[in-house]
């Protein structure tokens, strides 16, 4: 039981660890950590660092008062299609876009088909419970 127990602990610490430089202010899940990894998203948002595309926190702290979401997918000009926050969040990081961080490159699809749909609805939910930023 304490050999379990301190097994755990030095897991925690080394999780901790790898990622005290740009974590977010809330335990990340292991399982939502895990759909990050496997969908390679670290490779071009950072949590509080932006990389390719806006930081997570930024993200969520502009939409945060925000109940619903207009997908314009890569036609920043259209009028778009108007769609509750976390499925219209979803579905840009699905099938990709551009034109809303006009800082930033298009966001390329990252799972054209729905697939993954599930461990990106996951992704984006806790996002956007990410605490504001101080
Ligand atoms: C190849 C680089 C790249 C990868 C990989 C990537 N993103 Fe993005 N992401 C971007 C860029 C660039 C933008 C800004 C697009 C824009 O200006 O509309 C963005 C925007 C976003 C936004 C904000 C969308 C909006 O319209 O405001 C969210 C949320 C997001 N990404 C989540 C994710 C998640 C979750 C993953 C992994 C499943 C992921 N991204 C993988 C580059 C990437």
């Amino acid at each position: 039981m304490v050999k379990r127990m301190s097994v755990a602990l030095v897991a925690m610490m080394i999780g901790m660890s790898a990622h005290a430089a740009d974590a977010p202010d809330i335990q990340i899940p292991k399982e939502t950590q895990a759909h990050i990894k496997a969908l390679g998203c670290e490779s071009c948002h950072g949590w509080t660092r932006t990389k390719f595309g806006p930081s997570w926190q930024d993200v969520a702290d502009r939409y945060r008062s925000k109940s619903s979401y207009v997908y314009k997918g890569f036609n920043s000009s259209s009028p778009g299609e108007e769609l509750a926050l976390v499925p219209g969040l979803v579905k840009k990081v699905s099938k990709g876009g551009k034109g809303e961080w006009s800082d930033y490159a298009p966001m390329a699809h990252i799972d054209q088909k729905g697939a993954h749909a599930d461990e990106i609805t996951d992704i984006v939910k806790f996002i956007l419970a990410l605490p504001p930023k101080k």
